[in-house]
């Protein structure tokens, strides 16, 4: 069968394909780009609950978790915040900042998406979407085998992103097809996923499904200072994404309920302040009801808080302050928003996502092992290394 030429094969179009595909379609480069699914850019179209958080002002490396913490650098470096601001801006997209740098569309996410199909197409991008590929294989030029066609082209992009949520199309073709052109990964896990808790906490914890709380949750010298969301599994939130994805399986964390606060003297002036009060009512002076109700038979017992001991409540307030928290798993890639691991940063050059084993061979976005935090982060590495890749092919 006769192969149709490009410049550029991508595979994926999510927010880092369409990203290179536009960037290298603009200088002038033949791409095209292909996805199994019928409808390009899915996740961003689920994404930010529909109006996709497409950026965050703090983005900064020490915000991305990698192998090699100084990978994302020199790309985040090319392309900033501002430089995705401003081609939302030529859009007449209308954008605000929600909570902590994080940018989202006032309407909706489909803005975001159209904005990328409009650049592809001002390059004339051919889109083949719908189409699955059947074979890749590689001698003076990548070959691309499809349910439709060949195609060829000196330079062939990896932006078929990570695993999670597997029922709109994602897949962990990046890096079987990464590992069979000799790309190492590192193995990938589930990011930014609510955790299961096991019995001994599912029990006092049965009661709280959907109540949320500020919080601070930390592990090792990470903390986030968030909410967090009971489930009937086990915690969500956002402080429970952020810190699921620095946690190995099964490892303990700690979370402070009240933080900011000192439960030990807050406790000490009940007593001496409300001493007819039991500890459900005294509790929920400080947390939502119903935490305070399940909380307070386990810490604090049923006498009247004129009765608390001190042997009572210091280990009361450390618990309040420092709950050690022993998840027993994750939610795995069905819940997780993001995929830590995967094509490891050491065999890229990291100023054009080129494989350095393997010239023409790109790999961006969630398929590279860089993950970011919550907040507008994992797009954002998604533009910056697809335009690092867009500008290098
Ligand atoms: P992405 O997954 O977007 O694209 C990969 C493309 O490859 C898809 O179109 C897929 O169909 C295609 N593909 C996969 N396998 C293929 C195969 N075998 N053949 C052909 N095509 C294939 N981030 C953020 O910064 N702000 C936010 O608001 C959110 N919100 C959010 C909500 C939810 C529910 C999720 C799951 C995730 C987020 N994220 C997020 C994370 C963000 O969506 C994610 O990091 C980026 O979409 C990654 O972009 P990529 O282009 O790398 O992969």
């Amino acid at each position: 069968m006769k192969a149709e030429a490009f410049d550029a094969i991508v595979l994926g179009a999510g927010a880092a394909g369409l990203m290179t595909a536009l960037s290298a379609a603009q200088r002038g480069k033949r791409v095209a780009v292909i996805d199994h699914n019928a409808q390009a850019g899915r996740k961003i179209l689920i994404s930010g609950g529909g109006r996709c958080n497409f950026t965050n002002l703090h983005v900064a490396p020490d915000r991305f978790l990698s192998g090699n913490r100084h990978f994302a650098r020199s790309a985040l470096a090319r392309f900033t915040p501002a430089d995705f601001i401003a081609m939302v801006d030529r859009h007449r997209i209308a954008w605000h900042e929600k909570t902590l740098g994080q940018l989202f569309c006032d309407g909706s996410a489909t803005a975001i998406l159209s904005m990328l199909l409009d650049e592809c197409a001002a390059g004339n991008v051919a889109m083949r979407l719908g189409e699955s590929v059947s074979d890749v294989s590689r001698g003076d030029l990548f070959r691309v085998t499809t349910s439709r066609g060949v195609m060829e082209a000196p330079a062939l992009v990896l932006a078929t992103g990570g695993p999670s949520i597997p029922k709109i199309g994602a897949s962990g073709f990046a890096y079987d097809l990464a590992r069979r052109f000799g790309v190492p990964v590192i193995a990938p896990r589930p990011g930014l996923v609510p955790l299961r808790v096991g019995n001994d906490d599912l029990g006092w914890m049965k009661d709280l499904s959907g109540v949320s709380l500020p919080v601070r949750a930390r592990f090792g010298k990470m903390h986030f200072d968030e909410a967090m969301l009971f489930t009937h599994r086990g915690l969500s939130g956002p402080a429970i994404l952020q810190i699921s994805s620095y946690l190995r399986e099964g490892e303990p964390f700690g979370v402070d309920l009240l933080p900011g606060q000192d439960p030990l003297s807050l406790l000490q002036t009940a007593r001496r302040e409300r001493p007819r009060a039991h500890a459900p009512a005294v509790l929920a002076n400080w947390l939502p009801r119903r935490l305070a109700e399940a909380l307070a038979p386990r810490l604090l017992g049923d006498k009247p808080a004129a009765d608390w001991s001190d042997r009572l409540i210091r280990p009361a307030a450390a618990a309040i302050h420092d709950w050690i928290v022993t998840p027993v798993g994750t939610e795995g890639y069905a819940k997780a928003e993001v995929t830590l691991g995967g094509v490891d940063t050491r065999a890229l050059s990291s100023r054009s996502m080129e494989c350095n084993s393997v010239p023409g061979l790109y790999v961006v976005g969630e398929a590279v092992d860089v993950t970011g935090w919550l907040g507008g982060y994992n797009f954002h590495w998604a533009w910056a290394s697809g335009r690092a890749a867009g500008l290098a092919i």
